[in-house]
């Protein structure tokens, strides 16, 4: 058993301590938003903060997780106002969205400690790979991110979720559990 807490809930994980973090928040925390891109820690798709720390949750064990402050995206502002999550917005800064969560993570991380980061310093602290190939726009809007965490600057808010963080999981049709496919009624 390992015990942590996850986006400021006591969580017992009954899994294997070797298994990797990001399973754990995907596979028995239902918390999806943190993504698997490589598995190997090349891509940053799956970071989170980890006492505050930005770190690449598949290559963290939860034995090593154990007794920690884990915060994933769904827990970094349930309002989404973050100040990154409004500028990617504002900035355009989104394509398919998978490298997204990690990104955020990451640049929150970064303003938090630099909120004035230069290309280069951004560049050097978030080498997150995106196939979509939004970098010049993610670099904009991490330092406009770094402006509305400064007070310099303003952004309306992203829109409201429709749904809360908690029930986000289980509207993912592939996610259903067998008696909600009953009760909607199977196809043959
Ligand atoms: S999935 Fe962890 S770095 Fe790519
Ligand atoms: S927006 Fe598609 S991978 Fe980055």
């Amino acid at each position: 058993m390992s015990r942590m807490t996850v986006n400021e809930r006591p969580i017992e994980f009954l899994m294997d301590p070797e298994t990797p973090l990001l399973w754990a928040l995907r596979d028995a925390a239902n918390l999806t938003g943190t993504k698997y891109g490589c598995g190997n820690g090349d891509c940053g798709a799956c970071v989170v903060h980890i006492d505050g720390e930005p770190l690449r949750s598949c290559l963290v064990t939860i034995a090593e997780a154990e007794g920690r402050f884990i915060t994933t995206v769904e827990g970094l502002s349930g309002s989404r106002a973050h100040p990154v999550q409004q500028a990617l917005v504002a900035e355009q800064a989104i394509q398919c969205g998978f490298c997204t969560s990690g990104i955020v993570m990451a640049a929150a991380a970064l303003i938090e400690r630099n909120p004035g980061a230069s290309e280069e310093e951004i560049k050097a602290a978030i080498p997150n790979i995106c196939r979509c190939g939004v970098y010049p726009r993610l670099v904009r809007a991490i330092q406009r991110a770094g402006r509305v965490a400064r007070r310099q600057e303003r952004i309306s808010a992203a829109p409201a979720p429709g749904i809360s963080a908690e029930d986000a999981a289980v509207e993912v049709p592939a996610l259903s559990a067998p008696d909600q496919d009953a009760q909607r009624g199977s196809p043959d």
